[in-house]
């Protein structure tokens, strides 16, 4: 990859100097402002060691972008995917010891949940039965794993792993299992000590498979078949992937490069995180009333600023309107949105859509008929805009969730494609600035917005240990997801001396 500005040709010498000199003026002038005035805002997550290749120098024409700095991948100094086991691996072995899965949640949660089955039948030495899918969540959704998943291929491809069946020997069908609930974020030896099971049942029955397994401190080994799991093994079903292909290169015809836009701007959502900011009275309390109806919704007063400000709502279409503008995206754009209903309809949706006209839909780009055997069924939906997202140029989450993260590892994975992570509660502090006529949208947004999320668009960097001020085993809950960033266990670094 060539980087930008290596090959300027050289000036003559004094020229050179008197250049440079103005340069270096230009920008001490530039942070002296920054700092002065925006010290505050600066993201504390900056010293990460993501390789951010914007220069200081850049920072004076930033707010023309030029294009490779909008739509290429960060650098990823040759990483590349690796996931074949190493020499000490043991392969699956001929087993008459059963796991049965009932998969909870939606589509993502029960793709890594699945993937997390898979390395813990081969650490229990089990035969894996097709995983249950969720069918009681709010997805609502009747489809079976072969609906969505190509079952075959999972089988082949996990051969050598575990041994993996469609369903349990009849003979078994009736025997007493053992039914467990394993424990959220385990190591690899709470589950040796669970072979002890075996001595008394033939079968286990995993109730939940959502973070049953620890992100770290892992055999590598087993942290690279949850790679082989979810990025080889656990393919959607024909249908999907070949109508999912189709839908991006009917995005491509259209022009090119796209943004896939993950806008978490459903009912449900803002109900549950209590997010009314910007809605109309009679919004909000239709948003609290379904919040205080909803049972396994266990918070149920929220002080909306509060979460705001804290950086735990989703961005408003609204909000995400102006932070791509920020960034630079001119309004040409094609922005595909992968969400549900956006709460609000057509008008909400105005916001963005009168800052970026070529925004697009799953009903923009496919016919009534071609998503009529998809719409009842809101995981087959979800897995086309989980296509359609990894295959985008820039994709943009507006919140965090097991779909954001999923889709980030998988394209850190297959070579740090690009991923915006707006940094919320930063944003939200600058948007307020402007709703208070205290600045106002133009290169001031745009410079200090693109300094905020120079470091945050999917550069290679180490997956985040946990935080440092939490103990026990409060600490598993707050490290970043393996499937977020599979770095550095199934990403490698080119073989220089072979
Ligand atoms: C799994 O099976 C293999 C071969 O039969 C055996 O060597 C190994 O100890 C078993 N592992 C566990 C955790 O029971
Ligand atoms: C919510 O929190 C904000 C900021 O802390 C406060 O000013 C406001 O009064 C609170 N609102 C309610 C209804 O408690």
């Amino acid at each position: 990859m060539v980087r930008r500005g290596h090959y300027r040709p050289r000036l003559s010498y004094p020229n050179a100097i008197k250049v440079n000199l103005v340069l270096i003026f230009a920008f001490f002038f530039l942070v002296f402002i920054f700092y002065t005035r925006q010290w505050h805002l600066i993201d504390d997550e900056q010293n990460f060691s993501e390789n951010d290749h914007q220069t200081d120098q850049h920072k004076a024409s930033i707010m023309q972008m030029p294009d490779e700095e909008l739509w290429d991948s960060p650098l990823s100094h040759g990483l590349r995917p690796c996931v074949k086991p190493t020499s000490k691996y043991k392969a699956a072995t001929e087993q008459d010891h059963y796991m049965t899965v009932r998969s909870n949640g939606g589509l993502n949660q029960m793709r890594t949940g699945i993937a997390d089955m898979v390395a813990v039948a081969h650490i229990m030495n089990a035969t894996l039965v097709i995983p249950q899918l969720d069918k009681r969540s709010f997805w609502h959704d009747s489809s079976t794993f072969s609906d969505i998943f190509d079952e075959v291929h999972f089988i082949e491809t996990l051969r050598e792993d575990v041994k993996i069946v469609k369903e349990l020997p009849q003979e078994l069908a009736k025997v007493p299992r053992a039914r467990k609930h394993f424990t959220s974020w385990a190591s690899t030896s709470y589950y040796e000590d669970m072979t002890q099971l075996w001595n008394e049942y033939q079968v286990i029955h995993v109730a939940k498979s959502d973070s049953r397994l620890a992100n770290n401190d892992l055999p590598l080994d087993i942290q690279r078949l949850r790679c082989r799991a979810l990025y080889h093994a656990l393919r959607f079903s024909p249908p999907i992937e070949s109508f999912g292909k189709k839908l991006v290169e009917r995005l491509r015809a259209r022009g090119g490069k796209y943004i896939a836009l993950h806008l978490r701007y459903e009912k449900d959502m803002l109900s549950f995180t209590g997010c009314s900011y910007g809605l109309t009275d009679e919004e909000s309390e239709e948003l609290r009333i379904m919040r205080e109806n909803t049972n396994h919704w266990k918070v149920k007063k929220i002080n909306s600023t509060e979460q705001r400000q804290g950086g735990l709502c989703p961005l408003t279409p609204k909000e995400i309107g102006m932070f791509l503008r920020a960034l630079g995206y001119p309004p040409s754009s094609l922005i595909y949105i992968a969400a549900g209903e956006i709460y609000g309809g057509s008008t909400r949706l105005m916001e963005l859509t009168s800052r970026f006209p070529n925004i697009v839909f799953k009903e923009t780009l496919a016919t009534q008929e071609e998503l009529k055997a998809f719409t009842n069924h809101a995981s087959q939906t979800a897995a086309l805009d989980y296509v359609i997202s990894v295959e985008s140029d820039v994709f943009v989450p507006s919140y965090s969730g097991n779909m954001a993260r999923a889709v980030e590892g998988q394209r850190r994975f297959l070579g740090h494609r690009k991923t915006i992570t707006p940094d919320r509660k930063g944003l939200v502090e600058v948007f307020d600035m402007l709703e208070n006529g205290k600045q106002t949208e133009g290169s001031w947004l745009s410079h200090i917005i693109q300094t905020m999320h120079k470091n945050r668009k999917g550069a290679p960097r180490r997956r985040r240990g946990p935080l440092p001020e939490m103990k026990g085993r409060a600490r598993l809950r707050t490290e970043e997801s393996f499937y977020e960033n599979p770095y550095p266990e199934c990403i490698c670094a080119p073989k220089k001396y072979f």
